[in-house]
């Protein structure tokens, strides 16, 4: 599946280095921060010079999918409708030390992964979980060094339509997709995990992926 266009919401360390990555490797990046598209030019310059920014509400218009990149103690901040009904790629993370919104701890509370919590506040969006267990250093790293430690990235969703397009998009900046069974398998990516920031291949991945999920299996609260 061919990706045209991305848009990335967070300009941040994640965000603008995605949109190196993505850019490198012909995919066009709209890319938005907390301030307006028009106080971007010198960061963007510096940090992602390929990147357009635009306004966070105009994220979605014309892409292909967006990529979460947002602190988590931020999401309030971000309208759930500017991602209404388009692929959103959770790729925040959970940090102890982080406050949160009240939906994001009560949900996280309540026994859901932090993707599922996400899914479930931006209930309009097709969510996914990928690229959150990876540094903003390894996933701008040039190709040669990706290719050499043949590293695979792993993605989780319950929308099985859009597995292809999430898989282009992390072959697309060298890597190997891994697909989990669905988006509460995200849990396996989550930090203090045994992928979290580790370089592995694929068949490695998905079999940590699958014993950590059987370890949370009988504690698995019933979603409704
Ligand atoms: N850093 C990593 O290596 C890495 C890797 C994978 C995943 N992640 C996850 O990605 C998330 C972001 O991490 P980071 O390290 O990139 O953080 P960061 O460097 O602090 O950047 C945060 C970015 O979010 C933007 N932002 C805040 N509120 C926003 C809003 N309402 N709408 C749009 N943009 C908003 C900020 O924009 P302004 O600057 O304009 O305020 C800033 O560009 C975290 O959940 C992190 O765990 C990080």
């Amino acid at each position: 599946m061919n990706i045209g266009k991305i848009g990335i919401l967070g300009a941040g360390r994640a965000g603008t280095a995605l949109a190196r990555a993505a850019a490198s490797a012909g995919i066009e990046v709209n890319i938005a921060g907390s301030r307006p598209a028009r106080h971007m030019k010198y960061h963007l310059a510096q940090y992602a010079p390929q990147a357009i920014a635009v306004e966070a509400t105009d994220i979605a218009r014309d892409v292909d999918l967006v990529v979460l990149m947002v602190p988590q103690e931020d999401l309030d901040e971000v309208d759930i409708d500017s991602v209404d009904g388009v692929l959103l790629i959770d790729a925040t993370n959970r940090w102890e030390d982080e406050p949160l919104p009240n939906w994001l701890e009560n949900a996280l509370e309540k026994g859901l992964s932090s993707s599922e919590a996400i899914a479930e506040h931006f209930n309009g969006s097709r969510v996914a979980k990928a690229l959150n267990h990876i540094s903003h250093w390894d996933l701008d790293a040039d190709r040669a060094s990706k290719s050499a430690s043949q590293r695979a990235l792993a993605f989780a969703t319950n929308h099985h339509d859009d597995a292809e397009l999430v898989a282009s998009l992390i072959q697309r900046i060298g890597f190997a997709p891994v697909m989990l069974p669905d988006l509460a398998a995200g849990r396996a990516l989550e930090p203090n995990g045994d992928i979290f920031n580790e370089i592995l291949g694929a068949e490695e991945l998905a079999r940590r992926a699958a014993e950590e999920n059987a370890r949370q299996e009988p504690s698995k609260p019933r979603l409704h």
